[in-house]
């Protein structure tokens, strides 16, 4: 990301964080002092107390992400602070992830891994027998951009796509998959769930004890979008009972820790947080973050605001 730092000091009077140095709040507002915008990245906690420090002359925060969960909007927005995101250039690089999750929990990747690494295998025809996703029911809860690639490529594997959003998209977007209104609904016909949707406080925890139970027993649940999505909790719980069969799972409550309890079950197959992860991806992200500060310095206003 080099090349994207050097534009930064180009453009900007910029103070950089080579070392991807994890700020506490009183870092981070010292190293605000003397800035109009900040340029953040998901592990930046701008809650609402660390906004009300803010130094009077920061009118922008430019989160280096398309989620903002690490943000304030509210807060942000009663101090008359902008707040932007980066849209768009990281959906396919995530979507790749979120089939990864699929695949990798259905296919039974981690036990497969780690028999091949400790050569602790031979094969056989029953040998880690995982569920083939032809013919099998994806259910896409938050059918944005990212849930949109997600369920282009899934068809292409021989899925079948349900989903449930806020509302129902037009035919061109829907591409043949089933709308349900009600999650229960969607999670009733869910072999596969992959969770889409940005967190918010709609959505905090909706993937809990009593909505896990809607799924068909040996269920698939994959999240690609944030941990605060998903009780932790129950979902192991559900993992433990073999109501679900696998979790593959990229986000967490908490990162970079996750609940214990995942890494007992050889069924979870797991990554930390790799969905933008790709040079193309998180250049792109980059220069939209600059840019989206660019646009604000010029015209007061920014096309990826999102408060
Ligand atoms: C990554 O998780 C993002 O929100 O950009």
């Amino acid at each position: 990301m080099r090349s994207c730092e050097d534009k930064a000091v180009k453009v900007f009077d910029a103070k950089l964080n080579s070392n991807d140095e994890l700020y506490s709040q009183e870092k981070l507002l010292d190293l605000s002092v003397g800035c109009d915008g900040i340029l953040s990245s998901l592990t930046d906690k701008l809650d609402e107390d660390t906004i009300n420090k803010l130094p009077g002359s920061v009118k922008i925060l430019s989160n280096f992400a398309v989620g903002f969960g690490n943000i304030n909007i509210v807060a942000a927005k009663k101090k008359n602070i902008l707040v932007t995101n980066t849209p768009e250039v990281l959906t396919d690089a995530t979507a790749e992830i979120g089939i990864l999750l699929i695949l990798g929990a259905c296919r039974r990747a981690s036990e497969g891994i780690e028999a091949a690494r400790e050569s602790s295998w031979k094969w056989s025809a029953d040998y880690l027998i995982g569920k083939q996703l032809t013919g099998t029911r994806l259910g896409i809860l938050g059918m944005g951009r990212i849930g949109r690639k997600i369920a282009k490529i899934a068809m292409s594997l021989g899925m079948v796509i349900h989903y449930h959003n806020r509302s129902k998209l037009n035919a061109d977007k829907e591409n043949g998959a089933t709308y349900h209104k009600e999650l229960k609904s969607l999670l009733s016909v869910s072999d596969v769930l992959s969770v889409c949707c940005p967190a918010s406080k709609e959505t905090v925890n909706l993937i809990n004890k009593d909505t896990l139970e809607y799924l068909p027993k040996g269920a698939v649940v994959t999240n690609v979008a944030r941990g605060d999505i998903v009780d932790d909790e129950a979902l192991i719980d559900a993992l433990n009972r073999r109501k679900v069969y696998a979790v593959g799972l990229d986000v967490y409550k908490g990162e970079p820790n996750l609940n214990p309890g995942y890494l007992k079950h050889k069924s979870a197959f797991i990554l930390p947080h790799l969905g933008s992860a790709t040079k193309e991806t998180r250049t792109a992200m980059a220069n939209l973050a600059i840019n989206n500060l660019e646009e604000f310095f010029k015209t007061g206003n920014c096309k990826n605001k999102v408060n």
